[in-house]
């Protein structure tokens, strides 16, 4: 396999939910638009209660509806993980506060961003809203609102790296 030139991980609370559904979503783009050996892709959560369990089964089934498969296994984020990843895409703020927090340097913080601001079409600070103790709509949601972000930070990588 060749070496990957950006890698990246998205990251939420659990690591069940919103972030195996914006790493499934991603890689069923970048997998469509042969990227898939030069863009690394992993999730993490901010917390470890889920430590080692497959995603929601809400979200795996939500998922495959649209043909995107859920298969990691939920861990947490860590501060050697800075070191690993370009850039840390977190669903929502208090994720990115926490992410902020663990960064040890300047340049690791630089790396966490919210993941909605690639898409061009939300509001400023916008976060990909926890959809655990809701409906299903809430998984529909997150899906809608990866699919469009994922567009636009494929389209940012493409252009950063000159893929
Ligand atoms: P996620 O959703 O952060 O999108 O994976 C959650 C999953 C589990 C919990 C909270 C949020 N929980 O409290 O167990």
């Amino acid at each position: 396999m060749a070496t990957p030139v950006v890698s990246v991980c998205f990251v939420c609370l659990g690591n069940i939910c919103r972030s195996p559904t914006a790493e499934g979503v991603f890689a069923s783009l970048v997998g469509r638009a042969g990227l898939s050996e030069r863009i690394a892709i992993d999730s993490a959560g901010t917390g470890a209660w889920h430590a080692g369990e497959l995603a929601d089964p809400r979200a795996r089934a939500a998922a495959a509806k649209r043909g995107h498969q859920l298969t990691s296994r939920a861990r947490q984020f860590v501060r050697g993980d800075f070191a690993r990843f370009d850039l840390v895409l977190a669903m929502d703020t208090d994720n990115l506060e926490a992410l902020q927090a663990l960064a040890r340097t300047e340049e690791e913080r630089q790396r966490v961003v919210l993941f909605r601001s690639f898409d061009s079409t939300a509001p400023a600070d916008a976060s990909v809203p926890d959809p655990y103790y809701g409906g299903a709509d809430g998984f529909e949601t997150v899906l809608d609102q990866c699919e469009a972000s994922a567009a636009g930070l494929l389209a940012e990588l493409r252009s950063r790296y000159s893929l």
